[in-house]
């Protein structure tokens, strides 16, 4: 790590892929810079605050700030004079048919442009379809005053919401697509201090494989949970069915916890982004449609099991806890947890809330009716069942006893299996969950 070069890099975005890695970048050395249109954010941010919950994340972004490697700005003519590698890590938001909204990169691929005045490789961090790399390249051949030499390279982000410093800082692998030889080196010593192996590719390839790879992963949970059910419908268990199929290496362990279904805004968005950019291709990709498929029925058929053993939702009062779409992050952006508070309030339920840290976000997507209980353990009092909604581990080390002893009716249905059914009996619940 000692022997590394700097490079210079300019960050355009701080959402959680942008302050992530701009960060990490930071961390191992470089010089960076992260520019957002968003005052107030820079403010927060040069002043040393966190707009997301990430662990690990503050006191990186402390640290960097501190040592001078690590900068913010609202002005993208200073981030582009400033370096030689561009990063562009803005949104790129679902269309109500299911495209990739991506005027945000045609914009900054605009200002980019405009502020050139010496050769810069720009790299597209933000998930996008196929090809998009190309129209980057038109634009900034287009808008770009002077005749200032670039390179465009594509280089997916794979972190997790929740695990995104570990992953970042450890990385699988590093993907670079480019068309041209020239920014390979530069980009090999970005990334060479994090130890990880690195493919270079064709850019068509590179983006290409950010969504065959989070379609792949999206497919493996749609899979365990088609299997649950049938495990369900067959007297099986899925927690023996995938931890046995997980020892094949070919397949892995990992991604094979049968729950409530995916959510978040990666999964979702990136499915139905590649389903169209496959159908504009001339390819009906339906495998990827029953993935969606199966996955809206998986929340369908969580809620047949409540409404099978509480009969009428209407004046129940449920307890639910997990409110973001999965553990270790307060992000609620399409939130299975959600949306299954939101259908059992639609049926008249009363709710009693919480999340460790999606509670202050979960707010603004739930009625004022909602009680956000502050103490995990208090959820179940006076309630007629209880939900577990998201993976968080620190579920499982709930008051059980307390929860039996205070609630109307000792009802559990478990989204996440966290628990083990037959001590779940043994401690006189009535004890529903996923697969088993
Ligand atoms: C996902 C990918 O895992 C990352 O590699 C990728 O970089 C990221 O999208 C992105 O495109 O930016 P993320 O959405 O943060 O990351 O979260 P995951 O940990 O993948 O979980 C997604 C959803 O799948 C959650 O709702 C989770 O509860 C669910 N899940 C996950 C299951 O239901 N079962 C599992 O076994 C694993």
């Amino acid at each position: 790590m000692n022997s590394m070069k700097p490079s210079k890099i300019t960050i355009i975005g701080t959402g959680y892929v942008g302050l992530v890695t701009g960060t990490c970048f930071a961390q191992v050395g470089h010089r960076v810079v992260c520019v957002d249109s968003d005052i107030s954010k820079v403010k927060m941010l040069q002043a040393g605050g966190i707009p997301i919950y990430e662990p690990g994340l503050e006191e990186m972004v402390k640290e960097n700030v501190a040592s001078g490697r690590l900068s913010f700005t609202n002005s993208t003519k200073e981030g582009v004079e400033k370096s030689d590698i561009i990063f562009i890590a803005v949104p790129t938001p679902a269309q109500p048919d299911g495209g990739v909204d991506l005027s945000f990169i045609e914009a900054v691929a605009r200002e980019i442009a405009a502020h050139m005045t010496s050769y810069k490789i720009v790299v597209d961090k933000s998930t996008v379809p196929v090809k998009t790399g190309d129209k980057v390249a038109e634009t900034i051949k287009r808008y770009s005053k002077s005749k200032v030499e670039f390179d465009v390279v594509s280089n997916p982000e794979f972190l997790r919401e929740g695990f995104a410093v570990e992953d970042l800082m450890k990385p699988d692998r590093v993907v670079i697509g480019t068309r041209s030889q020239r920014p390979v080196q530069a980009m090999k010593e970005v990334y060479t201090p994090f130890g990880a192996p690195i493919i270079v590719t064709d850019i068509n390839s590179a983006e290409l494989i950010k969504h065959a790879a989070n379609s792949f992963l999206a497919l493996k949970i749609s899979y365990i949970n088609a299997v649950a059910t049938i495990c369900e419908a067959s007297g099986a268990n899925i927690e023996e069915v995938a931890n046995g199929i997980g020892m094949d290496n070919r397949i892995g362990r990992r991604f094979l916890n049968a729950g409530i279904g995916f959510g978040g805004s990666c999964f979702p968005k990136d499915l139905s982004a590649f389903i169209k950019i496959s159908e504009q291709l001339g390819y009906d990709f339906g495998l990827l449609k029953e993935v969606q498929r199966i996955n809206s029925q998986q929340m369908e058929r969580f809620l047949k099991k409540i409404t099978e053993t509480l009969w009428v939702i209407k004046d129940k009062k449920i307890g639910v806890l997990g409110l973001a779409f999965k553990q270790n992050t307060d992000d609620v952006r399409m939130s299975p947890a959600i949306d299954l508070c939101q259908r059992l309030l639609k049926d008249g339920a009363t709710l009693r809330v919480y999340d460790p840290q999606g509670m202050e976000k979960a707010k603004s997507l739930l009625p004022k009716t909602v009680t956000f209980v502050t103490d995990m353990n208090k959820v179940a009092e006076g309630c007629d069942a209880l939900i577990i909604a998201t993976e968080w581990p620190v579920f499982k080390t709930l008051d059980l006893d307390h929860a039996r002893k205070t609630m109307s009716h000792p009802i559990l249905f478990d989204g996440r299996n966290l628990f083990d059914p037959v001590e779940m009996e043994k401690l006189g619940f009535i004890y529903k969950s996923v697969g088993r």
